[in-house]
């Protein structure tokens, strides 16, 4: 399964190379931001964002997503088409270097709210216990 076509950049980022440790301190002493940063695939495919959770504000998600990313310099978000696993709409993939968490039924404001929080706060570590039941590991496709 392959990701599908990235269609909307929200938020974008300086992405110059600075080496520094886990503190986020380079080799000067100076603080930094952490090198690692992760990015919120949004699905809006046929299913997710759709008629198909007519009661869900869709747009609201989005706009909640978006604003949470803007607080963290390293996060980015994307909105895509169809990411494969329809049946667990809405469907969030973060991605964090070469780690990949997928959440899926994400459809309530409190799910949405503990996923922006996570996301303004860089989105790595630990999934946030309110997060947890929305996390899954997805089926193979092909
Ligand atoms: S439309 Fe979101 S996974 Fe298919």
């Amino acid at each position: 399964m392959g990701i599908a076509t990235i269609t909307t950049i929200t938020h974008t980022m300086d992405t110059a190379m600075i080496r520094t440790d886990e503190t986020g301190t380079d080799e000067t002493g100076t603080h930094r931001l952490p090198a690692t940063s992760a990015s919120l695939l949004v699905c809006r495919g046929c299913c997710c964002g759709t008629n198909k959770h007519p009661d869900v504000d869709h747009d609201a998600q989005v706009e909640t997503l978006r604003v949470a990313v803007a607080e963290h310099p390293r996060t980015r978000l994307y909105t895509t088409d169809c990411l494969g696993p329809c049946e667990r709409s809405n469907v969030v993939v973060v991605r964090s270097g070469r780690t990949k968490r997928w959440f899926g039924g994400l459809l309530g404001v409190h799910s949405t709210e503990a996923l922006a929080e996570w996301a303004s706060e860089g989105a790595v570590g630990d999934v946030p216990a309110e997060l947890e039941p929305f996390e899954f590991t997805p089926e193979a496709h092909g």
